[in-house]
């Protein structure tokens, strides 16, 4: 740690999904497809949709008033909230500002989200770290909560089995006891394969000049194939060079809570580290990907049904759109989840 830095806890995280559930059987009403189809390609069995008025801000708004609690800090004493979120129902006011006024923060702190899709958690969380390292904020709250089910081509049967609503959330702050909960984090993007996925925002030209009339519909467009094929080639090796920052080895680590894209994603890190099941936690089965929310809601709910014990520690990979990639290898505290 470089002298002077100021070492990070990770105090609470919190999560929230949705309660409607869309199994492979109910996405056989949209398309010809089948529950063995999606399941041995991807693992999902059910994804978790909003319903009525519900949206990520409520999604968000729970999973960080559950990451507060936990972490016994007060809302009051947050001096900076990150939204990560790459399909809030609103571009403003930001997720971010939505939480900051859901708490009834009355300081003018500063309130904003930042987009890295899929890797969105390991890039708040780097964000967070270096606010904190210089000293400049001493409690952050990060808030991921991803509205996918309204980004989601639901005619499109290669992306819309994959994806789900969740919300997950961390509040991160100056460590009083002078232990650092991140033993190393690094964070990458690659732009020039960025068009393996894309949404493409509506929008209407300016009526006094000719411009480019790019046909978005806000939908989620992607190669699955390439995207796979990336996702493989690229992150394995990608976490093993991230845990070899932290100076322990994999074997070290008690825990891989990977971003939960495809079951075949996760094995395929997993043989790479040469864990066995019990080290991985996958919870894809019953919540397909829920973008930055995957890894807190992974993660909290691993600790409820006891495949994760704390005072331990864990290697944390995000990677989506962008294209971006992250991984962290930190610390889990007793009483943070
Ligand atoms: N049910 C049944 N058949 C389907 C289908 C579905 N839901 N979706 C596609 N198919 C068909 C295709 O039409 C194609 O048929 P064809 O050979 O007659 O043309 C065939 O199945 C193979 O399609 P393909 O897209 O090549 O399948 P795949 O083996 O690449 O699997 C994914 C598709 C999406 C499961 C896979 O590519 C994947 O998981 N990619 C990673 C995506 C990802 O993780 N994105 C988020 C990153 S954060």
């Amino acid at each position: 740690m470089t002298e002077g830095f100021v070492p990070l806890k990770i105090a609470g995280v919190g999560y929230c999904v949705p309660e409607t559930v869309i199994t492979n059987e109910d996405l056989k009403k949209l398309y010809d497809t089948s529950d063995e189809w999606i399941y041995t390609r991807t693992g999902i069995k059910e994804r978790r949709v909003v319903s009525g008025n519900e949206t990520a801000i409520d999604l968000g708004y729970k999973a960080a008033k559950d990451a507060i609690e936990k972490s016994g800090i007060s809302a009051d004493e947050i001096d900076c909230i990150i939204g990560a979120s790459s399909a809030p129902p609103q571009i403003y006011p930001t997720l971010a500002c939505h939480m900051q006024e859901r708490f009834g923060i009355k300081k003018k702190i500063p309130a904003f989200d930042m987009t890295a899709a899929c890797t969105g958690l390991i890039y708040a969380l780097q964000i967070a770290r270096g606010f904190i390292g210089a000293g400049i904020y001493k409690t952050i709250l990060i808030v991921a909560s991803d509205n996918n089910s309204k980004i989601t081509d639901w005619e499109d049967r290669g992306t819309s089995i994959l994806f789900g609503d969740g919300a997950g959330a961390m509040v991160v702050t100056a460590s009083d006891d002078g232990i650092d909960d991140i033993l190393a984090i690094d964070i990458s993007a690659d732009g020039s394969i960025g068009q393996l996925i894309q949404t493409n925002l509506p929008g209407q030209c300016c009526p006094l000049v000719e411009q480019a009339d790019e046909e978005g519909n806000g939908k989620i467009i992607m190669n699955g194939k390439e995207v796979y094929k990336f996702a493989v080639s690229t992150v394995p090796s990608y976490v093993e060079h991230c845990i070899s920052l932290s100076g322990m080895t994999s074997e070290e680590i008690d825990y891989l809570i990977p971003h939960q894209a495809n079951q075949r994603i996760i094995e395929s890190i997993q043989n790479r580290l040469k864990y066995s099941d019990d080290k991985v936690i996958s919870n894809i089965k019953y919540y397909g990907n829920t973008s930055a929310a995957s890894i807190p809601i992974a993660l909290v709910e691993g600790v409820q049904q006891g495949k994760i014990k704390l005072n331990t520690t864990a290697v944390l990979c995000g990677f989506g759109a962008g294209m971006t990639w992250g991984a962290a290898v930190v610390r889990l505290r007793e009483g943070i989840c």
